[in-house]
């Protein structure tokens, strides 16, 4: 009695399961039908703009105005269909042996330049020792970008920003620890919800993405937050097993 409730549990939630995978990929699809006709409007919107930039009278100048805000709104359109369509896409990673400290330097040399403008400290304690982990470096490199440029986003007048990569018992860590605004708890509640954001241009997307993948390798995300203090995220991830038998192995020939 018992095994067949269990068995007919697990039936619903594969049926839930699937027609949720249809779903994100029909949400996909259509995500990618929109962007051509969308791409079109802009590029005919540029066009225009173009034209318009030698307008001489009075009415012509206004039209700029209003191409100039289709323009912009096509844009935003566009960022957040991308980003849209990295959520939904998750599901298809390409898992690699790879090293942490690797892609969190790739991200910090990115935004150098950005953090120096805006008058923000990074300070780097890499572990040079830690053991390489699952991933798929690309998104997580994403993933990674969009919690670092969160972290100077939230310190419009400068701060620090600290990046700490460590080795736990069995984990593989890094901690993003920023003293910026903080959140409130109704942000500190809701980030992770897609399409929530307390940005004018945000997407709401970026937590939510970085988590699905995050977990999709086994790793986790962490968040603490106090308002006006600052906030640290901390992501771990699992040390594979066979990985480190795999690398023993190929130095040992
Ligand atoms: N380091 C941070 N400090 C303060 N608030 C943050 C931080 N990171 C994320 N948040 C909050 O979480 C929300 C969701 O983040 P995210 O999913 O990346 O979307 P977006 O950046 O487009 O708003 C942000 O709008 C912000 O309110
Ligand atoms: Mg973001």
């Amino acid at each position: 009695m018992a095994e067949s409730e269990s068995q007919n549990a697990q039936e619903q939630h594969q049926k839930i399961w699937n027609q949720y995978l249809e779903v994100s990929e029909l949400a996909g699809e259509l995500a990618h039908e929109i962007k051509n006709p969308l791409s079109v409007i802009r590029m005919n919107m540029d066009l225009l703009a173009e034209d318009l930039e030698e307008a001489t009278s009075q009415r012509e100048r206004r039209g700029l105005g209003k191409v100039e805000i289709v323009q912009a709104q096509c844009k935003r359109l566009q960022n957040l269909l991308d980003d849209f369509l990295k959520y939904v896409r998750v599901t298809d990673l390409d898992l690699k042996a790879g090293n942490l400290n690797e892609q969190i330097q790739r991200v910090l040399d990115f935004i150098s330049l950005k953090a120096q403008e805006q008058k923000i400290e990074v300070l780097r304690y890499l572990d040079a020792d830690l053991p390489g982990i699952l991933m798929d470096a690309g998104r997580l490199y994403a993933a990674l970008l969009n919690l670092v440029l969160n972290a100077i986003q939230a310190m419009p007048h400068g701060g620090t920003l600290v990046v700490r990569t460590r080795l736990t018992p069995s984990r593989v860590a890094l901690d993003l620890i920023d003293d910026g605004y903080g959140m409130e708890q109704e942000t500190a509640i809701r980030m992770f919800e897609p399409f929530f954001t307390t940005k004018e241009n945000g997407s709401g997307l970026g937590l939510p993405t970085a988590r699905r993948i995050i977990e999709a390798t086994g790793g986790r995300i962490a968040v603490q937050s106090v308002v006006g203090q600052g906030t640290q995220f901390t992501l771990e991830f699992p040390i594979p097993p066979r990985l480190t038998a795999d690398e023993s192995d190929e130095s040992s020939h």
